[in-house]
């Protein structure tokens, strides 16, 4: 067998800058957060002002977690995955560069036009058509830049996790152009394509899948390089790694009408959404038992290293919130929970206990090696953001599932008279409690984020360039 070394480096630039982009924005996205916990409880923090309400804070909290926090820790980690799975360089740093930049820009346009009230009103797809049009452009320059880096790989397999970050760059395109289509009538405002049931059944198709697609395979894409990595130990099963994909990416797309149960929608299709829901338990679970399992014989590194805890207990809750999910599904059960905490509850299982703690785990163990050092500057602080983050996360859930129920049962109480036993106002005291151990909960996770920031900051002080172009060097060793 041949050996060749190549002297290429990766481009390690663009990740760098996603890298320190995902925690700057993991913290405006969840400081924000925080905020407008707050002003579920003291609603004084409205100040009277349009562009500081409530609702108009909220959709930019949840583009900024979504498409700032976790896009950039997805694009991230994408872009480290691809050149270091398949031994090269991507195919082109200009159209890197576009991406990023591009990103930011759309972020940025988030940031202004939101709080001033422009909105298409589909819920995670609020920016505006000349925002959406960018980021259209930008995502298909960041396909081009993945699957080009793909085909031009010099090992012979495309590494299971490539295949799941494919199928959420492909998914996400079609998404967000099909769920866009509209009529715009001025700079900044236009009129969806679609109209009435089939407006909503577009828009959740779509809202769904930013779920599933968004929040969830490109994830597990990131669960499947960096858990083996970390742990130490090849993936469990590659077989079921296969198997999981199919199924995940075939299952997902059905779901959307779990989001319109007891709506104007039909009912053949509302029962469809329930059962493909129920279904979807298998695949999740696969994926989340194939990840756990991986540290088979490797369990006791969880003593000792919080990285890998942060990857293992973000499976954990993956495994809760994708059970939790089917179960909500049932049309039963969701006339019950839908318009209530519960949902806000599960949103945030998955939100923070998966998708942040996933990110915050590949973004530890990234930046030593993008920067050139060993190991982060301070392990004892990964441990605290670790214990920040699980307690958070569980305040948070834990007060939204009392406060979910406690709403669904007050909501529906009817008196022998059939009079409602309780105002809606009633409701909304019993809640106020929850309210503030949710806000207490995203406080912890939020200072969390600010230990990681400064622990980053430090790391990146003390970068050791030379380390760093080392690292990135390419050496393929085998025959190819
Ligand atoms: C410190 C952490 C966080 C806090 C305190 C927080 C707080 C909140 C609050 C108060 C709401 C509005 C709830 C309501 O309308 O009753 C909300 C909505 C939402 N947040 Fe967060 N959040 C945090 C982190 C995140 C993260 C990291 C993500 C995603 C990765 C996320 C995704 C969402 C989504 C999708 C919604 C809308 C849910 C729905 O419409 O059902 N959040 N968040
Ligand atoms: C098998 C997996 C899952 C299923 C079947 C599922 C199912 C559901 C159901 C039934 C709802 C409530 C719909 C309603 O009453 O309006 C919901 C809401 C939601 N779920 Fe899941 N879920 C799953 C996993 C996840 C994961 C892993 C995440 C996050 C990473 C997530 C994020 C959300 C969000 C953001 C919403 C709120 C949407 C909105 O109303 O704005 N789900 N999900």
């Amino acid at each position: 067998m041949s050996t060749a070394i190549s002297q290429t480096a990766y481009n390690y630039k663009v990740v760098r800058q996603f890298a320190i982009m995902t925690v700057v924005w993991g913290i405006l996205g969840m400081g924000l957060g925080v905020f407008i916990a707050s002003q579920l409880v003291w609603p004084e923090l409205n100040f009277g002002l349009p562009w500081t309400s409530f609702g108009r804070l909220r959709p930019l909290h949840t583009n900024l977690v979504i498409f700032a926090f976790g896009g950039c820790a997805l694009f991230a980690t994408s872009y480290y995955v691809v050149q270091r799975t398949c031994q090269v360089r991507l195919i082109s740093d200009s159209l890197a560069a576009f991406h990023f930049w591009g990103w930011q820009a759309v972020i940025v346009g988030a940031l202004v036009t939101l709080p001033l009230g422009y909105t298409t009103t589909k819920e995670y797809a609020e920016l505006e058509w000349p925002l959406a049009i960018l980021l259209a452009i930008i995502w298909v320059v960041y396909a081009l830049v993945f699957f080009g880096t793909i085909i031009k790989r010099k090992t012979k397999h495309i590494y299971v996790g490539n295949w799941f970050y494919g199928a959420f760059i492909i998914v996400t395109a079609m998404l967000h152009i099909v769920n866009h289509a509209s009529l715009p009538v001025s700079f900044f405002k236009s009129y969806s394509a679609y109209s009435g049931a089939t407006d909503a059944m577009i828009q959740w198709w779509y809202g769904h899948n930013a779920v599933g697609f968004f929040l969830t395979t490109g994830f597990l894409g990131m669960m499947y390089y960096f858990v083996p990595k970390q742990a130490e130990r090849p993936i469990y099963s590659y077989r079921l790694s296969i198997v999981h994909f199919w199924a995940l990416i075939t299952l997902y797309i059905w779901a959307g009408p779990h989001h319109l149960h007891y709506t104007a929608l039909p009912d053949w299709a509302q029962s469809l959404g329930m059962a493909m829901s129920i279904i979807l338990l298998a695949p999740s679970w696969g994926g989340m038992i194939n990840g756990m399992m991986t540290l088979s014989g490797a369990w006791h590194k969880l003593r000792t290293d919080p990285i890998l805890r942060f990857l293992v207990v973000s499976l954990a809750f993956y495994g809760m919130s994708t059970f939790e999910g089917p179960m909500m599904a049932i049309k039963t059960v969701n006339s019950l929970s839908h318009y209530t905490d519960w949902t806000i509850g599960h949103v945030h299982a998955g939100a923070l206990g998966w998708v942040a703690m996933i990110s915050i785990g590949a973004v530890y163990h990234m930046i030593p090696k993008l920067f050139g050092r060993e190991q982060m500057h301070s392990v004892g602080l990964i441990n605290a953001h670790f214990w920040l983050a699980t307690i958070g996360t569980v305040l948070y859930i834990a007060s939204m599932w009392v406060n979910g129920i406690t709403q669904g049962l007050m909501w529906r109480a009817i008196n022998d008279d059939g009079t409602l036993t309780y105002s809606f106002v009633e409701a909304l005291q019993a809640s106020h409690p929850g309210f503030i151990v949710r806000a207490l909960g995203g406080a912890f996770f939020a200072t969390g984020m600010l230990l990681m920031a400064y622990n980053t900051f430090r790391t990146v002080r003390a970068s050791n360039p030379a380390e760093a172009e080392a690292a990135a060097q390419i050496a393929v060793v085998g025959a190819h």
